[in-house]
């Protein structure tokens, strides 16, 4: 009998695009670019993820404005940053992988000091606790306008990433983000057509995956990163996601990607393993924002002990739903787990902290029996984020200097 494994390593088609492999380096914010430019660390890190056979890699993460950041830092999709990204493009493809880029919008948290004042803007008015130090204590609701203006904001930066080369899009609708927001009851408190039931809540997403879809044309290929559960109280479950899945797919979506949580208020859900309380203190500058963190910190970040695969059931009851492709995100460290994957009949599978610990994960698992990543998942990498230089991996730190990776 052929070993399912082998299908992980075939060549796969995703839209008008063929990837080398059922592999993806999943979006993990870098924290490698300055002033909203990519430095070229971002483009060694991608480089590297490349060199090591992964199908895609993902940039992530690309604001759709300016006003989408959550810091000044992140990239906003704008011509300033053209020909940066069309060489980190370019030095990506030439090891053979594609590049995707995650475009997302922050909404109503952000501690971006270009607000200036302003507050950022989400389905509904409330606290923005990530601005508390920084100016920014309070999140707006947009207006029907303004909505407006944010779905063609989302249509120009896609055209923007295609007109780069972007091989793909994979849209954030997931973890607590600017759309995210609108699905979950928790944050969309609406009382017009985006908010209330399932469906008014789903419209603002579909009105952006419709306006990505008319800038980039049939067969470029959209994937949709999604929370199968918010993980807090009053927000989404898996039935929800079920139908956020069909309608995503009806609205033209070639590849839904299945995770969870919110980074704002139940972020070990996504990232499980150890705390990411201690890192966050170490590198946290404001003893305000410290003493808050220690407050609540039980509260937010609680205790999920990582597992293989740990997204799996419910991943496979989207699988299960929907014709259209399904990637496979969280825990997915060794080749068991990547063959229990390719069984179950997922089309690709996202791996983030693996590759950051070991980039050449695609070729070892490809030729070693039995290859197990050494991730510890003591998640020190995600506390890094804000870090100057930002993201590594503590535990092999040279994997992505420029020379010889260790
Ligand atoms: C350092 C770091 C940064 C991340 N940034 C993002 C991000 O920008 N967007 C996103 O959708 N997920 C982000 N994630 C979540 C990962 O994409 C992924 O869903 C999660 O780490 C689980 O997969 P893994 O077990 O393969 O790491 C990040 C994860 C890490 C470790």
């Amino acid at each position: 009998m052929t070993d399912p494994l082998n299908r992980c390593f075939a060549p796969a088609q995703l839209g008008s695009r063929s990837l080398r492999n059922r592999l993806i380096k999943s979006a993990t914010f870098e924290g490698k670019c300055l002033n909203g430019v990519p430095t070229p660390e971002l483009v060694r890190l991608h480089e590297r993820i490349g060199e090591g056979g992964v199908g895609m890699t993902t940039l992530a993460y690309c604001a759709a404005e300016a006003d989408g950041r959550i810091h000044e830092n992140m990239l906003y999709m704008h011509e300033g940053i053209r020909g940066p990204l069309e060489e980190l493009i370019r030095r990506v493809r030439a090891t053979g992988a594609l590049v995707s880029g995650q475009l997302g919008h922050c909404g109503n948290f952000s501690k971006n000091r270009a607000f200036q004042g302003r507050r950022p803007l989400g389905p509904s008015a409330g606290i923005n606790p990530l601005g508390l130090t920084y100016g920014l204590p309070f999140a707006g609701a947009l207006s029907k306008s303004q909505i407006r203006r944010r779905v063609e904001v989302f249509g120009q930066a896609a055209a923007f990433m295609k007109s780069v080369g972007f091989d793909a899009i994979e849209i954030h609708f997931g973890h607590g983000y600017g759309i995210s927001q609108f699905l979950s009851p928790r944050t969309n408190r609406r009382t017009d057509e985006y908010g209330g039931s399932l469906e008014n809540r789903m419209r603002f997403g579909l009105e952006c995956l419709a306006a990505v879809r008319e800038a980039v044309g049939d067969g470029f290929p959209l994937l949709g990163k999604i929370s199968m559960m918010d993980g807090v109280r009053g927000g989404i479950g898996v039935e929800d996601a079920l139908e956020i899945a069909a309608a995503l797919e009806r609205e033209s979506l070639d590849l839904v990607v299945c995770s969870g949580g919110t980074s704002s208020m139940n972020p070990m859900l996504l990232f499980r393993g150890d705390s990411l309380l201690p890192g966050l203190l170490e590198q946290e500058k404001s003893a305000l924002m410290r003493l808050g963190m220690k407050l609540s910190g039980k509260r937010m970040f609680r205790e999920y002990p990582f597992e293989e695969t740990y997204f799996f059931d419910a991943a496979r009851r989207i699988r299960d739903r929907v014709k259209c492709g399904v990637c496979y995100v969280g825990g997915a460290n060794s080749n068991d787990s990547l063959r229990k994957l390719m069984s179950a009949g997922f089309d690709f599978v996202q791996l983030g902290r693996p590759l950051l610990y070991d980039p050449d994960m695609p070729k070892r698992a490809a030729s070693e029996i039995g290859y197990a990543n050494g991730c510890s998942h003591c998640n020190r990498c995600a506390t890094l984020i804000d870090a100057p230089g930002g993201i590594q991996c503590v535990e092999r730190p040279k994997n992505f200097e420029l020379g010889t990776p260790d």
